[in-house]
């Protein structure tokens, strides 16, 4: 049903004939907008997160002049509104410490602000799932334009890959296999182009998850940043958005528990990012969807892994979409999918991959020739992970796919830095490497540090992956046999805080098993003796952290901002 002008949320402001909608006139006429421009017209805010200290999001200020064009050209009224920028690249401790303090800023944003509709411009690894989480909670129609990959990486005419090749050439140059003149030089070559990492990455997996949830236009998150597409799709964008708002088509008319099974099935036949699970469940909280971690890996088994993408497999982004993209990829799995789940074009998931067609069958697989037969990932359970805990299991050595060997354990991510390289360390390529306090607490915010270093020592006798643990999260760019996401963490007395060096630990990824195998008797002996650190934070953003963000099997979600109890409209006057 379309909407009247009078019924627009942003009449409230504009439209009533008292002093205050007079002040709302007039400076909109300060601003140097007729009331032409504005009057009885959605207002389309553009939330942008832009900065100069994001680099996978240069383009964002012409991109926001592109989705104004296109809102302009629809009869909206666009306002560009920006927000934090997660640069994936800079801040610390980790952005995954702010993903909740974005999601919190786009939903006030929207909610304080005479605005109808938004166009959400995301794209580096956590700005996607917190933009998404803050428009779901706030529920105004809403659109998602993903930043795009940057262009492949180049080095002497191989083809790089950001974050991969990072890991792979760090331990080529520790090893003692490159020089630093060699490592300069694929520094100057990782990087070419603004937009996001071009590997199957977080913000890939995190941008297609977002398309099949039917939150962009379709195809929107293969397009590379620096393709002209993009800057169509940005103008389609703001063309769309303005009816969105007229047929007040809202993100959870979209999201459903169908739709959220949609999106695990494309991270799994993505070989996505494990990041994918903590950000999914925290967003199916938002919009009222129960997501238990058992469900990714009740998907995992029946989905086949067919996107030929680093760091899984072969190829980028950019081959991804010469190949047909995601559109091609879902045309390979409709019998996976509920393609009857509606999308912000108003139409089904059927309908916008229509005619996809698969043009390069070596980066997008045929069904019958999967690079796993399995989705990528595995969500392992046992006395050292009762809450859970994920591996990526199509990036590590298959041998380790059932082991066990003896912990090394260290405490927290200073020790391991301090030690790892120590040549007296005790460890050999059966060894279980354990990191300690890098939870969501712990860390705190989850840091990237789940791809622990393999030892210098064991590098240079040309060991290249171990079996490792931790409770942290692993960047969606790294590889290997690295157990992460450990619920519940070391920090809060979960048993990983129990591992000592010596113990052995049990990792068997086909029965889904993680095992510290000791005695019941001694575990518990020593829990009893554990005794919990002092509050980190005594006061600011730290705080309201430790006392309200969940356990990473929960999504990491601040309590009081799960959920979909409706918070009331600011009273106007
Ligand atoms: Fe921004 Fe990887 S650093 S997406």
């Amino acid at each position: 049903m379309q909407r009247k002008p009078e019924q627009l949320r942003s009449h409230r402001w504009f439209g009533a004939g008292d002093l205050r909608a007079f002040g709302h006139r007039s400076r909109a006429k300060q601003m140097g907008y007729a009331a032409a421009d504005f009057a009885g017209k959605p207002v389309i805010a553009i939330v942008n997160t832009w900065s100069d200290l994001n680099p996978c999001h240069m383009h964002f200020r012409t991109r926001a002049e592109e989705v104004k064009r296109g809102v302009w050209q629809a009869g909206g009224f666009p306002v560009e509104l920006p927000a934090l920028s997660l640069g994936e690249t800079y801040m610390k401790p980790s952005t995954m410490f702010y993903r909740n303090l974005l999601a919190m800023e786009v939903e006030e944003l929207l909610r304080s602000n005479p605005v109808d509709g938004a166009v959400l411009l995301g794209g580096c690894d956590k700005t996607v799932p917190a933009m998404i989480m803050g428009a779901t909670s706030m529920n105004l129609p809403a659109l998602f334009l993903p930043a795009g990959p940057m262009l492949r990486g180049n080095y002497r005419g191989d083809v790089l890959g950001s974050g991969s090749d990072s890991w792979k050439y760090w331990a080529e140059l520790r090893a003692g296999a490159i020089t630093q003149a060699d490592w300069e030089e694929v520094e100057e070559g990782i990087a070419r182009s603004f937009g996001t990492c071009m590997t199957m990455g977080t913000a890939s997996t995190m941008a297609a998850v977002v398309e099949v949830l039917g939150l962009t236009l379709p195809g929107a998150s293969s397009i590379p940043a620096a393709d002209s597409s993009h800057a169509r799709l940005a103008d389609a964008c703001g063309r769309r958005i303005v009816d969105m708002v007229w047929a007040d088509l809202k993100p959870r008319d979209v999201l459903s528990a169908a739709s959220f099974d949609n999106a695990v099935t494309v991270a799994m036949a993505l070989g996505g990012s494990t990041n994918a699970i903590i950000h999914l469940v925290a967003m199916a909280g938002r919009a009222g969807v129960d997501l238990p971690l058992a469900r990714f890996d009740e998907i995992s088994r029946r989905t086949p892994l067919l996107a030929n993408l680093r760091p899984s497999g072969k190829y980028l982004m950019e081959d991804f979409y010469y190949a047909g993209g995601l559109r091609a990829l879902l045309s390979r799995i409709p019998d996976l999918l509920d393609i009857g789940c509606h999308t912000v074009t108003g139409k089904s998931l059927a309908a916008n991959i229509d005619g996809a067609k698969v043009h390069n069958e070596d980066v997008i697989l045929p069904r019958n020739r999967p690079l796993k037969t399995e989705g990528g990932l595995a969500v392992l359970y046992g006395n050292l992970a009762p809450g859970g805990a994920v591996i990526k299991q199509s990036a590590m050595e298959e041998k380790f796919l059932k082991h066990t060997g003896p912990a090394v354990v260290f405490r927290d991510y200073n020790d391991m830095a301090a030690r790892i390289d120590d040549p007296k360390l005790d460890v050999s390529e059966k060894s279980v490497l354990v990191l300690k306090n890098a939870g969501p607490l712990g860390g705190p915010g989850m840091p990237e540090w789940g791809m622990l270093p393999i030892p210098k020592k064991l590098l240079q006798k040309g060991v290249r992956d171990m079996v490792r643990i931790s409770d942290a999260r692993m960047s969606g760019t790294s590889y290997g046999s690295c157990v992460l996401h450990v619920a519940p963490e070391s920090y809060v007395g979960g048993p990983l805080a129990f591992v000592e060096d010596g113990d052995p630990i049990l990792l068997d990824v086909r029965a889904r098993k993680l095992e510290l195998q000791i005695p019941k008797e001694k575990l518990a002996a020593r829990r009893a003796k554990w005794k919990a650190p002092p509050p980190r934070f005594v006061r600011g953003y730290g705080m309201l952290f430790a006392n309200s963000a969940s356990q990473a099997d929960r999504g990491c979600d601040f309590n009081f901002l799960e959920g979909t109890a409706p918070t009331a409209e600011p009273e106007i006057h």
